[in-house]
């Protein structure tokens, strides 16, 4: 990641699969004017995600990198390729070379397989580029959390914070720092409505992007 001209590369990745990696994605792109770029999709029965960054970002199309792969079956990666009887070529994983910030949303969470021998955290460690961990606030976010972090540190990926997602928690953002000692960038609220303008009032809101060259330095 590199500060200097405000261009970042991070990885969005997330404890589960649901847990609002796309919603986070879209905010940071947004806020960064960023590419976005989704190797692994599976399932296209309703919007892919990046038809859902498309929607809720309004970047030019252009700045919405095609997916290496994109299955139908909703499952895994590693299944949804076989039962598209796809053999995956990890050269079409390697990070696309952009003209400004990239923002790369992962495949469910960090062990989900992308084969049957490699898994989203083996790319994510190949990708030598920094994470934002996406988790919930409730109940079952501490276990989920503290198990994420160890994966990552114990294969020494850089963990630039976390983003606590949901229903404000009384206590669990505070345990999370005390346990962990990684940065929270943002408790990012349930929306009723999600669309472009919250999404650029919250970016002020929560002042991401000072932040983010704060947790740079
Ligand atoms: N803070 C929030 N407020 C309101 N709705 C949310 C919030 N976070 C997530 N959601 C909703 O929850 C659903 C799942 O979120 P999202 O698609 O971002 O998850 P994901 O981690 O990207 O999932 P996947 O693993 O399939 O990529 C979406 O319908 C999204 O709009
Ligand atoms: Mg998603």
């Amino acid at each position: 990641m590199n500060d200097i001209n405000n261009q970042f590369q991070f990885v969005i990745c997330g404890t589960d699969t649901n847990i609002g990696k796309t919603l986070i994605s879209s905010f940071f792109v947004r806020g960064l004017n960023s590419f976005y770029w989704k190797p692994i999709q599976s399932g296209i029965e309703s919007e892919t995600d990046s038809q859902t960054i498309e929607r809720l970002t309004k970047v030019e199309k252009t700045k919405i990198i095609n997916e290496a792969y994109v299955f139908k079956e909703p499952v895994s990666p590693h299944w949804a390729a076989e039962i598209d009887q796809t053999v995956i070529n990890f050269r079409l994983l390697n990070l696309p070379k952009v003209d400004g910030s990239l923002i790369v949303e992962t495949a469910g969470g960090l062990m989900v397989p992308i084969t049957r021998n490699y898994l989203q955290i083996d790319q994510i460690k190949k990708w030598n580029i920094p994470v934002i961990l996406v988790c919930k606030s409730g109940l079952g976010t501490l276990n989920h959390t503290l198990l994420s972090i160890e994966a990552l540190q114990k294969r020494n990926i850089k963990i630039l914070g976390l983003i606590i997602n949901g229903e404000k928690h009384l206590d669990n953002p505070k345990t999370l720092t005390e346990l962990s000692s990684i940065p929270i960038i943002a408790e990012f609220p349930f929306l009723q409505q999600i669309g472009s303008n919250n999404l650029d009032i919250l970016w002020e809101e929560l002042n991401i992007k000072n932040k983010l060259i704060s947790l740079l330095n």
